[in-house]
């Protein structure tokens, strides 16, 4: 059977747009997903678009720092830091071709002053750069098979999407408006451009991502087909013990079992890792119900991404097949 457009497994686009609440696990994500297309044999390509990069530490702890340039960190992946004045410097440069003159305006603190006060920009020339990077060939077929972008929290990542359309809005005629509708027709491909929400199953982050799926939907012409829950934490006893608690409780204090402690203080620690599931659970449904879309979730890994083998860990689960219904 022909798959319906925008139907494509996770790992066969061009670009992969990662983001989500601050501190949900946005970066991690977009270093397990490079992890898992890399072992599938392609050739991927992380951006940062944060003030440093730091998917090349979770990839090889011995990592060097990287920049502008995109620099191969493990086999397969390489990683790159878009710093908006150096992609500006260097569109407006290919636009000019006086690459010395515009270095030295964008030197210039006036101008550097002026460009701080209007932050559009920066999400264009970003995406651009990213649009560029996408369009590049090497023997024939695309420099990079994926591209996944590390980008920046919500609140901020909504404008990050939205500039292209209201930039070509506004914008009329000239080099400009085609490149703009060039970046927009690329985002709204859905065989090119998916947007991977990162949330974990908590209250805040989970208003967050019903938030932010609604008005991708209303807003936006960008593709979402699952919400990435991380750090979802698993029951460490099985469901039919789901009265453990309570039968330790109904122990006698007295009773011990060589050294560990009174039942009353095992009971405690029952109850409170059943809470914490209780309450992932909680929120995972919440989200699935009221994004309407599938989730995959990722574990909580008690002493956090520590090494290649715990990404790996993540990788694999990053490309689970969702669950729950899409509506
Ligand atoms: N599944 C997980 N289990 C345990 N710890 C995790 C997990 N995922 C991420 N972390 C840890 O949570 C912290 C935040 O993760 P990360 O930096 O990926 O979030 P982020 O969304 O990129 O944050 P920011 O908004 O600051 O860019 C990190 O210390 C990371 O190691
Ligand atoms: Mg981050």
């Amino acid at each position: 059977m022909a798959q319906a457009k925008g139907d494509l497994p996770l790992l066969d686009r061009r670009l992969a747009i990662v983001t989500g609440k601050g501190g949900t696990g946005k970066t991690t994500v977009a270093a397990a997903l490079a992890r898992a297309a890399a072992d599938r044999g392609r050739r991927v390509l992380v951006t940062e678009v944060g003030r440093d990069a730091q998917v090349p530490r979770l990839l090889d702890p011995s990592a060097p720092e990287v920049g502008y340039e995109e620099r191969e960190i493990v086999p397969g992946i390489w990683v790159m830091r878009i710093d908006p004045f150096a992609a500006l410097s260097e569109y407006l440069g290919l636009q000019i071709g006086m690459p010395g003159l515009v270095a030295r305006v964008l030197q210039n603190r006036g101008f550097r002053q002026l460009m701080g006060a209007s932050p559009g920009w920066r999400d264009l020339i970003t995406l651009g750069k990213v649009w560029h990077l996408e369009q590049m060939v090497g023997n024939g077929r695309p420099k990079y098979d994926l591209i996944i972008v590390d980008a920046p929290a919500t609140g901020h990542g909504m404008t990050f999407l939205d500039v292209p359309r209201v930039v070509a809005a506004a914008v009329r005629a000239g080099p400009l408006r085609q490149h703009t509708l060039a970046v927009e027709e690329m985002i709204a491909d859905p065989e090119r451009t998916v947007l991977i929400p990162v949330a974990l199953a908590e209250e805040l982050p989970t208003r967050e991502t019903v938030a932010l799926v609604r008005r991708v939907r209303d807003e936006l012409s960008i593709h979402v087909d699952r919400v990435i829950v991380n750090a979802v934490h698993d029951l460490p006893f099985s469901t039919d013990l789901g009265d453990l608690d309570a039968h330790l409780a109904r122990l006698p204090d007295s009773l011990r079992f060589e050294s560990l402690p009174a039942p009353t203080v095992l009971a405690r620690c029952v109850r409170y890792l059943r809470a914490r599931w209780m309450l992932n659970q909680r929120y995972l449904a919440e989200i699935q119900q009221h994004t309407k879309l599938p989730t995959v979730t990722l574990p909580y890994l008690t002493f956090g991404v520590r090494d290649a083998d715990d990404l790996e860990r993540l990788a694999r689960a990053t490309v689970a097949e969702p669950l729950g219904e899409t509506v």
